[in-house]
């Protein structure tokens, strides 16, 4: 058993270094990149605070990293493509989030297999999105992976 708990940790260590290496977003720059989302976007955290002030045409993106698609706003209206890419059961990992925010459209094409459809967001952010995703996460909620939860089981047993 602790042989175990030392190797998934190490699992969670190795996969957050790769991480950090393949993806290296600048949250500094994502937030500057903010000014492209707001026309739609808010960003507000579960206690009403705006961390961005924005539109109300698009749902909020607060927590998205880790956040089942089309399910990070409740009260928003999500379309029927994205709704029916939703019942795949795919959460929002900063690959899905670049793929999507760069081309919606494509993005529901390639994952649903169907070129008739078009999203509901027209926006295309050209370039960028590596550092929207790490500017999001670093406003969010820690992501409750299994990694991060392993991580945080194996912080708490040290602390203890
Ligand atoms: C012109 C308006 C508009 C702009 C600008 C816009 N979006 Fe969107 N976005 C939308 C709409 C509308 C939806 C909901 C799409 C649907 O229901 O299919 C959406 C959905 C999303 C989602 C999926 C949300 C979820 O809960 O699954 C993400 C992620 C997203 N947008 C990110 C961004 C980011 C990041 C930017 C800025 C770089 C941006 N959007 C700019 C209109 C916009």
């Amino acid at each position: 058993m602790l042989k175990n708990a030392a190797l998934s940790t190490l699992a969670a260590l190795t996969m957050g270094l790769s991480g950090t290496a393949a993806f290296a977003g600048d949250p500094a720059a994502g937030e500057r990149e903010w000014r492209g989302c707001r026309s739609c976007h808010a960003l507000t955290d579960d206690e009403g605070n705006q961390i961005q002030r924005g539109g109300r045409s698009a749902p909020n993106l607060y927590g998205i990293p880790g956040a089942a698609v089309a399910s990070a706003d409740p009260d928003f209206g999500y379309s029927d493509p994205l709704l029916a890419y939703a019942e795949t059961g795919a959460v929002w990992n900063e690959e899905l989030f670049v793929e999507y925010v760069t081309d919606p459209t494509a993005f529901l094409r390639h994952h649903l297999g169907d070129d008739s459809v078009r999203s509901a967001m027209t926006y295309r952010m050209r370039r960028g999105a590596e550092d929207m995703w790490a500017y999001l996460e670093s406003v969010s909620p820690a992501v409750e992976d299994d990694a991060a939860a392993g991580d945080d089981a194996a912080e708490d047993a040290a602390t203890d």
